[in-house]
């Protein structure tokens, strides 16, 4: 079944002369529970994708739907309350709150949605990607693999039914990149959210079920790649 279907899908930025089509016409359809990386060269609207996919990004045309919602066809605030819920979303650069501690941070999409966090999975989550130890502390005591973690969990914390990630190691060493990573794979061996990874890295393309290439905002292959 799929849970995520983008429909024919065109961005273009800009105006007159210095219009660039970002996106030409774009379909996909992401099934439950399914684990798909997206690659190619820098520029080739690979987060234009996920951001439309996410629902930060309205297309100029073509629908985006989860679970059957069509993303823009529901008011702003209908949509920011959907996106809380539904759909996570890590970025390259970490995007913590720097005056909130590892553990506020983690809460931040609970307390925007004026719902109660759910600390026994968020415990759950820290636990699993090893940073149960680091709840009171500050992003900026943090090393950056740590902050990214941190992005996952909060990314994680409300049990989304879909994670993007947009290059989630582009900002980190090889290590802490591979540990990210780990982090990402394993959360979603346990828990299943349908996951979407957008990378520069061939290697990590290869070990996703189903590998989208991207070409001048077009996809032009879609396979498998081995098991994950
Ligand atoms: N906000 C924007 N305003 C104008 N042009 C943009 C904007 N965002 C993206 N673009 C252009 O749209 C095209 C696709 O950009 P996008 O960021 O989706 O590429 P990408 O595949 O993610 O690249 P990278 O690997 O470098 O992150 C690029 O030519 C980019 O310059
Ligand atoms: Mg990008």
């Amino acid at each position: 079944m799929s849970i995520l279907k983008i429909e024919n899908i065109v961005k273009t930025y800009g105006k007159g002369s210095g219009l660039m089509k970002a996106l030409n016409g774009v379909d996909l359809a992401i099934e439950k529970g399914s684990f798909t990386t997206i690659i190619g060269r820098s520029g080739s609207g690979k987060s234009t994708l996920l951001n439309i996919a996410g629902g930060l990004t309205a297309p100029d045309s073509g629908r985006v739907l989860l679970e059957e919602t069509d993303l823009y066809s529901l008011k702003d605030r209908e949509l920011s309350k959907l996106r809380r819920k539904k759909i996570g979303i890590v970025f390259q650069a970490f995007n913590l709150i720097p005056e909130f501690t590892v553990l506020e941070n983690i809460c931040l999409p609970s307390y925007l949605d004026q719902s109660k966090p759910n600390m026994k999975f968020i415990d759950e989550i820290l636990d699993f990607i090893e940073l149960s130890g680091m709840k009171d502390k500050y992003p900026y005591e943090l090393s950056g693999g740590e902050q990214q973690r941190t992005a996952l969990a909060r990314a994680l914390s409300t049990k989304p039914e879909v994670l993007l990630a947009d290059e989630p190691t582009g900002n980190l060493d090889l290590k802490s990149g591979e540990q990210v990573l780990d982090a990402i794979r394993y959360c979603y061996r346990i828990f299943n959210q349908t996951t979407l990874l957008v990378t520069h890295n061939l290697e990590i393309a290869q070990q996703s079920k189903r590998v989208i290439t991207l070409q001048d905002g077009s996809i032009v292959c879609d396979s498998a790649g081995e098991m994950i």
